[in-house]
């Protein structure tokens, strides 16, 4: 007896192992790396598998596949997605044939939180969002507040941590730092009040937390069948419950600013709407009597261009400090030139950058464009065809699919870069005339292209001169030996454990 059970438990055992390897092979893909398509399951497994490192993934796959492939969803979950990194089929479907693919209403249920607002909205909506946004933005008042927010936030919030962590030879994480920074000026740009997360203390921010939060689960319902989310959120469980707590606190925390502006406005404290100095987009939107924003407008407006303001803009930061600190050949040509912007007799000083002595800094704003090719800091985006279409790769696309761009796997294929895609080389954005280099928005995707490209492409990069220029010329920024640098999981493409640095001052 004893014989036939320890015979039947190593044929389990063994049966277990065939099992498990099974799994294990098929997850990891087939023969030619490709995600293996299960019966109901589709290629679900697979992904889940990856999850971890998906964008890397996406790079495998699409450097396999030549730039377009399907990935089959579980069969009772009705989500086939057609990824892509051809530019043919990215400009095809965001310029040439863009009324066919709205973000649609598979977008709007994923980023619910996001209200109504120009991130989440189509056709008319979406148009007049656009143009009032714009109006707003390209403003002359817009950019000279933006200078003067920007430069103050880095005297007297970037310059005393970075100076306090050199002092003190303590390591500070700079995501932490460039997402307190931007968090800083986006909300005072948005709001006009500054919630001062910038500072020595390090204070903790639940504003802040919950963009954090929300972004991390609405990753995960990408990855999920609607059908378990939605279940999830019904009963409370699960990452949707961590959803509907840092909704609360967006919801709190910005209603909280639209009342305060209304009592300022009331009270007449601030009723300069012509003085730059107390500009911000919140009164202009409730000043404009066109408009007619109610609380639900506002709220939602404000939490778009929070997102759109605070996020990409520390991502963006983070990785190009990052690369220019492990990249010593950059940092000299970059610090070459910023002191040629100095007259040589300051030029071994301590010393800030005005944005307008940065607009010609050629050498920055191409190292600038080479970290957003390599790190996107939107790292996928996806749409929803209205009607059946077959795109210039020759792929059959219906409204019960949703087409999805990888942005960072698009800013390494070889077939779209060359043979040196996977290396960081500003020399590659510089013409033979020594200015930036135009590349076509479908090729580089970062900003967006078509009608919904970026509107903050100019805010961005004075922020990102502005800040890198200070840091670069000022300090010596040394990655933590050991400190594992690789993107997160998540709809903006952050390091997974930050990016731990010491700081040296480069003058005494
Ligand atoms: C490095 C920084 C930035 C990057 C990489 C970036 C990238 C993008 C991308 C990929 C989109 C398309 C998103 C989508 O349709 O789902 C977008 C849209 C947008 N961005 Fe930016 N962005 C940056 C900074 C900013 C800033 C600082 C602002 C505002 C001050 C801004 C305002 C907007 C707005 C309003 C849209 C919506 C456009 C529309 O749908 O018509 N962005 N951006």
């Amino acid at each position: 007896m004893a014989l036939i059970s320890i015979v039947a438990s190593i044929g389990y055992f063994e049966i277990f192992v065939a099992i498990f390897c099974f799994f294990v092979f098929c997850a990891l893909g087939d023969r030619s790396g490709l995600p293996c398509n299960w019966p109901f399951l589709g290629m679900f497994p697979g992904l889940l598998f990856h999850v971890n490192r998906i964008h890397e993934r996406c790079f495998e796959v699409f450097s396999t596949t030549g730039g377009t492939f399907l990935l089959k969803g579980p069969w009772f979950a009705n989500i086939d997605i057609l990824g892509t990194v051809d530019p043919a089929n990215v400009h095809y479907i965001m310029s040439a044939n863009f009324e066919n693919f709205p973000k649609g209403e598979e977008f709007k249920k994923i980023f619910d939180v996001l209200g109504d607002g120009i991130f989440n909205s189509d056709l008319d909506l979406w148009k007049s969002q656009r143009k009032i946004t714009r109006t707003l933005i390209t403003h002359q008042r817009f950019h000279n507040c933006l200078v003067k927010t920007s430069w103050d936030k880095i005297k007297n919030g970037l310059i005393p941590v970075l100076e306090f962590v050199a002092r003190e030879s303590k390591i500070v994480d700079l995501q932490d730092v460039f997402q307190r920074f931007t968090f800083d000026t986006t909300c005072q740009l948005v709001t006009g009040f500054d919630p001062g997360c910038l500072s020595l203390e390090f204070p903790n921010v639940p504003f802040s937390k919950a963009m954090d939060e929300a972004e991390e689960v609405l990753f995960i319902r990408h990855l999920l069948p609607e059908s378990v989310w939605k279940l999830q959120k019904w009963l409370g469980i699960g990452h949707e419950k961590k959803l509907s707590k840092a909704w609360q606190v967006l919801d709190q925390v910005i209603g909280k600013y639209i009342s305060m502006k209304r009592d300022e406005l009331s009270n007449g404290t601030k009723l300069k709407e012509d003085n730059e100095e107390g500009f911000d987009l919140l009164t202009s939107y409730i000043l404009d009597d066109g408009l007619n924003f109610d609380d639900k407008s506002l709220r939602d407006t404000i939490l778009n261009l929070m997102i759109a303001g605070r996020d990409t803009t520390s991502s963006g930061l983070t990785w190009f400090i990052w690369l220019v600190s492990t990249h010593p050949e950059v940092e000299k040509k970059i610090r070459k030139e910023l002191m040629a912007i100095i007259s040589v007799a300051k030029s071994q000083k301590w010393r800030l950058f005005r944005a307008n002595e940065l607009k010609n800094a050629i050498y920055l704003h191409a190292a600038l464009c080479e970290s957003l090719r390599l790190y996107p800091p939107v790292p996928f985006q996806h749409k929803t065809p209205r009607e059946p279409c077959i795109l210039p790769s020759g792929h059959h696309v219906h409204p019960n699919m949703r087409v999805m761009f990888s942005l960072y796997a698009m800013g390494r294929i070889e077939s779209i870069w060359g043979k040196d895609a996977a290396e960081f080389k500003p020399e590659r954005w510089i013409s033979d005339r020594g200015i930036v280099k135009h590349e076509p928005s479908y090729k580089f995707l970062a900003f967006n292209a078509g009608p919904r490209t970026c509107l903050g492409k100019e805010v961005a990069f004075t922020q990102m001169k502005a800040v890198a220029a200070a840091i670069i010329h000022n300090y010596q920024v040394e990655v933590i030996k050991g400190h594992k640098v690789y993107p997160n999981v998540s709809i903006i493409l952050y390091m997974q454990h930050g990016f731990k640095a010491s700081i040296k001052k480069r003058w005494t």
